[in-house]
């Protein structure tokens, strides 16, 4: 049995611990559950034998940063993570809370068990092994894990921008992505982008009699639905002027590669969504609306009565959360402007309304064809014995951009999380198994890189 093997248990327990903190960014009460949470990754990254180890105080919350540089002359690995987690609501949906890990059969259901608190500390105890049963490691290595991914927030952003010498690196380990299909091993090199906002439409300055004044006055509620089907019409096609102008198609390869994966339409929309069928833009192929279309989802209109029985009123006013995803060249200031644009011109007779963006992040796309992505494939193609494959994903990690931009280094996206995960969902969990391999993988990643 090798060191990884050995310690099984032991990492599941740290795992544990890790998830017993409720390090909710979104959430200001958190505060506290936050900073714990950076100082337990400092003290394990410390205690995995990392030379440094810091939290990096700012606008924001806490970064971690660590580094072991003992291997002159060979590359260097930045490893990035997230410690924060999302809101666990709704509660009751739960079958066990949200911050008591529970195993049942393979998994380990928790708040962040994927996203992202087990996939970094897959990380961690990679370099553990590494660390304890050799000595060093076959690279050098940094970690800067984060506090407010799930909030959009920019503390990361703002520091990653004034190129502090010490993050200089060859690549970025980015483990907070999915594999396509349980036990096939899965690289990402493409993310969507996103614009986030706030849509704050009103109409009259108080609210009033639906009886007294229905048919002459403005109802914000009514607009906000105008509003919103003129920017995506039933057909899903966005109607945002511009918008699409710089969606770039993925190459013939890529589509020809994303035709041979193993994907099952009817389980992917009856199991692993529970809906009934697929919407989007006809003849669009599924992957392509997930992964290469720009998108523009409501999450949630608050506004009105919404309380028991039935109150006959108009609201004075009412708010939208609204976001879009970017893909190609899409940038994130233009959309943003575009979506405003939009809004004003769709915006019907008696109201006012305004969008505020919450916060944004930029598309990126790796070109798969360099050492550090085909390292990575090889180390996971020997730990899980199949063929790695190259995804794209729908979702968002805004950072990615930025290291390219400012750091000039390509991101390597390697994920352990499954389809099946329920991220930002009740009942998240982990495959264990995957947090094994995962770590092996990464193990197994470095030592290639170091050879
Ligand atoms: N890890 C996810 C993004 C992700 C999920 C990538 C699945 C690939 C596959 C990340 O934590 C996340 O949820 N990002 C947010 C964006 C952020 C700016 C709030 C998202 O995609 O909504
Ligand atoms: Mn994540
Ligand atoms: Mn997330």
């Amino acid at each position: 049995m090798n060191y990884y093997q050995q310690h099984q248990s032991k990492f599941v327990e740290g795992l544990s611990t890790f998830l017993r903190i409720p390090s909710i960014s979104t959430l200001s009460e958190h505060k506290q559950d936050i900073r714990r949470a950076a100082e337990f990754v400092r003290d394990e990254l410390l205690a995995a034998g990392m030379t440094a180890a810091e939290l990096i105080e700012g606008n924001g919350n806490p970064l971690v940063y660590a580094e072991w540089t003992g291997a002159p002359g060979k590359p260097t690995i930045l490893f990035y993570g997230h410690y924060d987690v999302q809101p666990p609501d709704p509660l009751d949906e739960w079958k066990s809370p949200p911050f008591e890990p529970q195993i049942r059969g393979n998994d380990i259901f928790a708040r962040g068990s994927a996203d992202d608190k087990g996939q970094v500390y897959i990380q961690i105890k990679a370099v553990e092994g590494l660390l304890k049963t050799t000595g060093k490691l076959p690279v050098n290595v940094k970690f800067l894990i984060e506090g407010e991914e799930e909030c959009g927030g920019e503390h990361i952003e703002a520091y990653v921008k004034t190129k502090p010498p010490r993050l200089k690196s060859d690549a970025a380990v980015v483990c907070d992505t999915e594999m396509f299909a349980p036990d096939l091993p899965t690289i990402c090199v493409g993310l969507r982008g996103i614009v986030y906002g706030e849509l704050f439409v009103e109409g009259a300055n108080h609210d009033l009699h639906s009886g007294m004044y229905g048919g002459a006055a403005p109802n914000p509620l009514q607009a906000i639905a105008e509003i919103i089907c003129a920017l995506k019409d039933r057909d899903g096609h966005i109607k945002i002027p511009g918008f699409s102008d710089r969606v770039v198609p993925p190459s013939s390869v890529e589509r020809e590669a994303w035709a041979r994966l193993p994907f099952n339409q009817k389980e992917f929309t009856e199991k692993e969504m529970g809906a009934r069928e697929l919407v989007g833009e006809p003849g669009v192929p599924v992957l392509d609306r997930l992964w290469a279309r720009p998108t523009l989802e409501v999450h949630g209109i608050r506004g009105g009565f919404t309380g028991e029985g039935a109150k006959t009123v108009i609201p004075a006013r009412a708010v939208a959360k609204i976001s879009t995803r970017l893909v190609g060249d899409q940038r994130v200031d233009e959309a943003a402007g575009q979506i405003k644009a939009a809004i004003k011109a769709a915006t019907p007779k008696g109201v006012t309304a305004e969008f505020k963006v919450l916060h944004a992040g930029a598309p990126s796309l790796t070109n798969p064809n360099n050492r550090f992505i085909h390292a990575a494939a090889d180390a996971m193609k020997h730990v899980f014995g199949k063929e790695t494959v190259y995804i794209r994903s729908g979702g968002s990690i805004p950072i990615v951009g930025v290291f390219d931009q400012y750091l000039g280094i390509p991101s390597v996206m390697m994920g352990f999380g499954l389809p099946d995960d329920n991220l930002h969902a009740p009942n998240e969990k982990f495959h264990l198994p995957n947090f094994f391999r995962g770590i092996e993988s990464v193990a197994r990643y470095l030592e290639i890189l170091g050879a």
